[in-house]
């Protein structure tokens, strides 16, 4: 049977711009053959794929809380998308000489990053960055994607590592996507799969975009000790939804680590004004947070969201624990014209402008780096729907 349906998002959008680009999406139940083909390769039942588009998030997130992600209207999470962009994620065929997935840089079990400072690419050389966990990147408002925010989304973000000569290889000199798009229409799960997905056996890079963006906005976290204990508190009346009582979860030395991290001075040192809570995204007006002197680059933070899962830190991996970060806020933060207010000595008061120094005690370091630790998503870090689904 052939269902022909609207993507409701995608219909409101037609419906306003009378616009000729969108198209009819056909859905059709899966055909017998290509859940053969599928299922010789991979243990996925395109029937009945996981649930991705509709993730279960605790109370403090608000019943609006997937509404305020990066997601374009035109594409939201599904669950056969993701699923196809979860197949994409772990195929070393998308690589020029099948030793690379995106996988291989961005380890579930790491909270999607890699412990390397910088990863390996196709014929073992480094790339020019650490890698980025992916958890939680659907709820960066800034929607730019890189450290550095070269990319406009997560649509435009997804394949350029698949472009790039040092990480997957089929860059211009070595036939660019369209190399990529007939070997994968030579593979006989490719063409299964978008059928199920896209309604047609023609696989475009436009597809895989999408499919990977999904993916990749699926990996929402919501299960670690943080959001326990948030959940156990919660209290919509109360400021910040009460997230300033202990929590009962929490041993005394993280919840004083929850304080500082929380509350402005003299309490705390105000690391959620910019790595906000719940979700620990970056705040989209946040601009650096002064690592270097005279520093001109804006960068932005992954979700600080299973950080704790490897080391090492920041864009360039510079810091290899937890501690030396903290040390850097402490007593590191450099001046520079992208250096961020919020880590400079306010307005009024002596030294006005230059960097913070927060003179932390230090329990209170410690405090901090054992309520970081609270921040790990186990759950995530082993589930199913989000591991290689190659047999
Ligand atoms: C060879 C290692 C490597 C491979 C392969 C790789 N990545 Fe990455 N990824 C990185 C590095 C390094 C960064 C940070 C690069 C930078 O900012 O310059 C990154 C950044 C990202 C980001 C940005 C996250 C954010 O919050 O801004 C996303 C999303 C991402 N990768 C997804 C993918 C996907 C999808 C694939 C497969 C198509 C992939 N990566 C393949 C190493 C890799
Ligand atoms: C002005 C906004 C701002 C404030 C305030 C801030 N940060 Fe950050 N943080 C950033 C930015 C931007 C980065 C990314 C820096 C880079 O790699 O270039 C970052 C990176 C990090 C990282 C590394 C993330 C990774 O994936 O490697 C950690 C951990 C972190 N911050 C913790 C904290 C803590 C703890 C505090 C409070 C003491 C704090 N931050 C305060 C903006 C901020």
């Amino acid at each position: 049977m052939k269902k022909v349906i609207f993507l409701p998002s995608a219909f409101a959008v037609c419906m306003v711009l009378a616009l000729s680009f969108c198209k009819k999406v056909e859905i059709t139940d899966p055909s017998p053959d290509n859940q053969a083909i599928v299922q010789k390769y991979l243990a996925l039942d395109v029937s009945n794929v996981p649930n991705y588009a509709a993730p279960v998030f605790p109370v403090p997130y608000g019943p609006n809380i997937q509404a305020t992600d990066n997601a374009p209207s035109i594409n939201r999470v599904t669950d056969a998308g993701a699923a196809l962009g979860r197949v994409l994620f772990y195929d070393k065929n998308l690589s020029r000489n099948n030793t690379i997935a995106c996988n291989s840089c961005h380890l579930q079990e790491k909270g999607f990053s890699d412990d390397r400072t910088f990863s390996r690419g196709i014929e073992g050389e480094l790339t020019g960055a650490h890698s980025m966990r992916l958890a939680n990147a659907n709820f960066y408002t800034g929607e730019r994607m890189f450290w550095n925010k070269r990319a406009v989304d997560l649509e435009d973000q997804v394949t350029q590592p698949i472009k790039d000569p040092i990480e997957m290889g089929f860059d211009a000199a070595h036939g660019g996507m369209d190399a990529l798009l007939q070997k994968m229409q030579g593979l006989e799960y490719y063409p299964a799969l978008f059928e199920e997905t896209f309604g047609s056996r023609e696989i475009t890079e436009e597809k895989m975009k999408r499919a990977l963006a999904q993916f990749v906005r699926s990996m929402v976290s919501t299960g670690s000790k943080f959001d326990q204990g948030f959940t156990a508190v919660f209290n919509p009346g109360a400021p910040g939804a009460g997230n300033g009582a202990p929590f009962p979860n929490y041993t005394q030395q993280e919840n004083r680590g929850k304080q500082l991290f929380i509350l402005g001075p003299p309490q705390g040192v105000a690391c959620a004004a910019c790595h906000t809570l719940p979700t620990f995204a970056l705040a989209q007006n946040s601009l650096s947070n002064g690592l270097d002197a005279g520093e001109t680059i804006i960068f932005k933070s992954p979700s600080l969201k299973n950080l704790a899962a490897t080391g090492p830190y920041m864009h360039d991996g510079r810091f290899q624990t937890l501690e030396e970060v903290i040390e850097h806020y402490n007593s590191g933060v450099q001046n520079g014209p992208a250096l961020d207010n919020r880590l400079r000595i306010p307005p009024g008061q002596p030294n006005a402008g230059q960097p913070l120094r927060l003179n932390l005690s230090a329990d209170d370091k410690a405090a901090l780096a054992a309520f970081l630790r609270t921040l790990t998503d186990d759950a995530l870090l082993v589930d199913e729907k989000f591991a290689t689904p190659f047999r």
